[in-house]
């Protein structure tokens, strides 16, 4: 072989992805708060397919299901070990009525999903569906109902219809339907968004309300949900303000929405797909924000609630892109690719490093909705990248999260702004394992974090990392494998364990001794 000419050799070093020394500390001596399993929770609105279709065929379909609940779909949700689900919305909450979707599916009326894109909306879903839902994923309910267009007297018969162990007509008529033993409903939200679609409100008017509505919500004492009160979004800190001082009693936690929109602007929100580095660039910073939002208002249940009885619950977040071209502009279809993947696990090292507060969150959302966990159309199903990322992140629910700090940080930088290019997480699961979680944000440069382990001797490290070649890489009907996770692994060496980080990538590991 010809030698190489020492310019094209030098060349070719230039080429060579260099990879950034980076330093990871955890301290296993120091353990933090538990990261509770209900930040892994997923939110399932009426809205487009996300239930209709994507979740729900009817038992009558050709599609394998359930008693109408697709078989498919269920058993791919059943391997994340969804702790809890959110229902019938969204906005769509505050415009449902809760008889609709009770009695003989036949019988049910047809409405008009006037949030959701003006289609027909014929409630053979409904109460009992999700709770047998809700039973097959072996999950949990978190119900939200309707403070915008109902009455507390509709909501409080609501929850004595699904939780009460009485003979009361309204449980005699959940009996009639089919039900004996009460539902257990372990979150109940007071509305949605109160400041938006859900009324409009301001939040000194919205926490009179609440206080209203929550005198009249009775179940039997160890029926009781968390109740929780919506609350604000994006840089919005005065709902968490007002309602901790006003809407605090009964409470159990405050609600926050934040969409990660790759240009911020939401008329022009940036595409899924085809997208080039400064949009993923953005992407990165604007879903970084998630941090700063967690930390004002956090500070704010600090200074209103110093016994912590609040919890600060982000149920809803993810990423907003422009509708899929050619799709309903109503049903908010996207597709999902390596870039989600990566602000899953971004939202989630920031959720876990803020656990003390943030007990529970939902993405927005399960099936066929936004930054979706699985994409169907009629009988076909696909994994997105984000489900991956769900599925490598399940040692952390309910694991007690470990001081994490990154030391020397290489940041990505584009056009002069810059963002940090290594998140790292890591907590003691419930085997005893310490689990840690790496993201690089940089889709140019590998990274080399070494693990500085206080507490515990780290002789390997193995797990799975999710990349790819491409930034938009996603799964599709005819490649629905095309980006999946790989085996990885990693051994100390001279006692220093050192992890080779792929640029845009996710790597979970399990530390062995
Ligand atoms: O997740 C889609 C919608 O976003 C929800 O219905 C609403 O609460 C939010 O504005």
């Amino acid at each position: 072989m010809k030698a190489l000419q020492p310019t094209i050799l030098a060349l070719a070093i230039l080429a060579a992805p260099a990879f950034a020394q980076v330093n990871v500390s955890i301290d296993a001596t120091k353990p933090g708060p538990v990261i509770n399993k209900n930040v892994y929770g997923q939110f399932a609105e009426h809205l487009g397919t996300g239930i209709y279709e994507g979740l729900w065929v009817g038992p009558d379909s050709k599609i394998p299901n359930t008693r109408g609940w697709r078989n498919d779909v269920v058993g791919a949700l059943k391997e994340l070990k969804v702790p809890l689900v959110r229902w019938p919305g969204g906005c769509f909450a505050d415009e449902y009525h809760w008889r609709d979707g009770i009695g003989p599916r036949n019988k049910r009326p047809v409405k008009v999903n006037t949030h959701w894109g003006g289609v027909a909306e014929d409630n053979a879903v409904g109460t009992h569906e999700f709770f047998d839902l809700v039973e097959i994923l072996g999950t949990e309910a978190y119900v939200n109902g309707n403070l915008g267009s109902g009455t507390p007297q509709e909501m409080a018969e609501w929850l004595e219809y699904m939780t009460s162990d009485t003979k009361s007509t309204l449980a005699e008529q959940r009996r009639k339907n089919g039900r004996k033993e009460p539902y257990k409903v372990a979150f109940f939200g007071i509305g949605n968004e109160a400041w938006g679609c859900g009324g409009n409100m301001k939040p000194e008017y919205y926490a009179n309300l609440y206080n209203h509505y929550a005198t009249f919500l009775k179940t039997p004492p160890n029926a009781r949900p968390k109740m929780i009160a919506s609350g604000g979004n994006d840089d919005d800190t005065r709902w968490t303000e007002v309602l901790s001082r006003e809407a605090a009693r009964g409470t159990d936690g405050i609600s926050f929405h934040f969409y990660t929109l790759p240009t911020g602007v939401w008329e022009k929100k940036g595409a899924a797909t085809g997208f080039a580095e400064n949009e993923w660039f953005s992407t990165m910073q604007q879903t970084l924000r998630m941090d700063g939002h967690i930390r004002r208002n956090v500070a704010i249940l600090d200074k209103n609630d110093p016994e912590k009885k609040l919890g600060f619950y982000v149920d809803e977040w993810g990423t907003w892109y422009d509708v899929e071209p050619g799709t309903n502009p109503g049903f908010l279809f996207q597709r999902n690719t390596l870039r989600d993947a990566v602000v899953a696990a971004l939202n989630f090292n920031i959720f876990h490093a803020h656990a003390e507060r943030v007990r529970m969150t939902m993405i927005a959302q399960m099936v066929n909705v936004l930054q979706a966990m699985i994409i169907t159309d009629k009988e076909k199903m696909l994994l997105t990248p984000t489900y991956h990322t769900y599925k490598m992140y399940i040692p952390f629910q309910d694991a007690t999260s470990l001081p994490t700090a990154v030391n020397n940080d290489v940041a990505y930088s584009v056009d002069n702004k810059s963002i940090p290019g290594i998140s790292a997480s890591s907590a003691r699961g419930k085997d005893g394992k310490i689990y840690v979680a790496l993201v690089n944000t940089n889709p140019r440069q590998p990274s080399d974090v070494s693990i500085d382990l206080k507490g515990q001797a780290a002789s390997s490290a193995t797990g799975q990392v999710l990349t790819a070649e491409a930034m938009d890489a996603h799964n599709t009907f005819d490649k629905p494998q095309a980006i999946k996770p790989a085996p990885y692994s990693a051994k100390a060496v001279n006692g220093k364990l050192t992890l080779k980080v792929p640029a845009k990538s996710v790597v979970v590991v399990a530390v062995e001794s």
